[in-house]
């Protein structure tokens, strides 16, 4: 019988690689796109004909009227900013309901679930997060206590588990001396959206991914946020709750290890962290401003500004390794055009101890760099590889070299068809 593969496309940093960009890209190849973790945390810009798109829950699948998009059992989902989110696709002239399918597996956020966030990051005063404050840590902290409600509750005696699982959360708050706040508008657009929510196909996406795979169909498996806020392999406790990595494919859609064709790992030509923790490549210099400017680094959930520094072999390394990554993608090289020297992060050092492997605390690590000659070249109209000026093409062999996997793919600006396949 034939197997069909599900290929993996992961953000392998910090998130806000530009995955929605590869993974519009990469749909014609698919039957099938299927998020497999976070919720409205994530913001997936997709720029065509002009017009911007940022996809928060729904797969960036969504605009190839040919597939199928699944929100898969390890997405978390809030049923208010998945109804603004669906009818903004909708009103661009988009069928939905017959091509978005949601796991009845997939774990709900209540409005309270946001209010329990600000409420925990606001307790933990310096040592916060600096979480989207979209109540992703408390649902999954719901679901690992095993007292989450799910998608499939909707469908059945929703009213009374939904006022159980909320005067369980008004309680910890009550404890937390976190009283002031309303929800009852928020709470009304939320039920809303539960009954939105109920026009689409709410089934055991399990089954159906596995079905498809049997017929010998190809999933893309599109990943959010990134490697290093994985909630087991990230730079805990800044991390998000999710399991962000290679692994968490298998276990957020429900697909075995041996289905996992190619993994592809996007990263930038150089690194961004939104939210608190630690990132020994931050640049707090004029550098790093300009890379934010030219790179139009501002958060696309919260508009909070990006930090920003140079490219990261050490962060790079580590991810390639926990994901397993066989093709390597980077984005966004032209924001570097202008730069007379490229520098490399190849290694952490700290008291005179220094590293090459991603340490367990990654707090305090200054950062040992290598230089390379910048191209002075716009890159943003070229679409061939022949057309690289020779500085560009020297910093490319040197990251497959240093990191062992090739760049199978080259973005040089955020149009369509300028992604270059090598
Ligand atoms: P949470 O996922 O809202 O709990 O946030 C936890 C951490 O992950 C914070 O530092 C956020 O800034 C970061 N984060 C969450 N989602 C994204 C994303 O899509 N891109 C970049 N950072 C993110």
């Amino acid at each position: 019988m034939a197997t069909g593969k599900v290929d993996a496309l992961l953000g392998i940093v910090f998130g806000d690689e530009g995955k929605g960009k590869v993974v519009d890209y990469f749909t014609p190849q698919y039957d099938v796109v299927a998020r497999f973790a976070g919720g409205p945390n994530a913001g997936h810009t997709i720029i065509f004909d002009g017009k911007k798109f940022v996809l928060r829950s729904i797969p960036s699948g969504i605009f190839d009227e040919g597939k199928l998009n699944i929100i898969g059992n390890g997405c978390v989902i809030a049923p208010d900013l998945f109804m603004l989110e669906a009818k903004e696709v909708e009103s661009a002239g988009y069928q939905l309901t017959d091509r978005l399918h949601i796991s009845r597996r997939a774990h709900l956020i209540l409005p309270t679930h946001r209010v329990l966030d600000r409420a925990y990051e606001a307790a933990k005063g310096k040592a916060k997060v600096g979480t989207t404050g979209k109540g992703i840590g408390p649902t999954y902290s719901d679901k690992a206590a095993r007292i989450g409600l799910r998608v499939g509750d909707v469908l059945n005696d929703f009213d009374a588990k939904y006022a159980a699982l909320k005067a369980r959360h008004e309680q910890i708050l009550k404890d937390l001396h976190f009283t002031d706040y309303g929800i009852t508008e928020e709470e009304k657009v939320w039920m809303e959206g539960v009954e939105y929510m109920k026009k689409f196909h709410l089934v055991d996406t399990e089954h159906e991914i596995n079905r498809y795979l049997k017929e010998g169909k190809k999933v893309l498996a599109e990943g959010a946020q990134g490697s290093l806020l994985d909630i087991d392999h990230g730079t805990y406790p800044f991390v998000s709750s999710s399991s962000t990595t290679s692994g968490g494919v298998c276990t957020g859609l429900g697909v075995a290890p041996n289905t996992i064709g190619r993994i592809f790992g996007i990263f930038k030509a150089y690194s961004t962290r939104v939210g608190s923790g630690p990132f020994p490549v931050e640049l707090f210099d004029e550098t790093g401003a300009e890379i934010r400017r030219i790179g139009k680094e501002f958060g696309a959930v919260t508009g909070r500004d990006r930090r920003c520094g140079w490219i990261d072999l050490v962060a790079l390394k580590y991810a390639i390794m926990i994901n397993g990554v066989t093709d390597l993608v980077m984005m966004k090289s032209d924001v570097l055009d202008g730069f007379d020297t490229i520098k490399v992060c190849v290694a952490y050092e700290k008291d005179g101890e220094t590293v090459t492997e991603m340490p367990y605390d990654t707090e305090g690590w200054n950062p040992v760099y290598e230089e390379l000659p910048g191209w002075k070249t716009p890159l943003s109209d070229l679409r061939n590889e022949s057309e690289f000026p020779a500085a560009f093409k020297s910093y490319i062999d040197y990251l497959e070299k240093a990191l062992e996997t090739p760049i199978s793919i080259v973005s040089v600006s955020p149009d369509r068809d300028a992604t270059i396949v090598r």
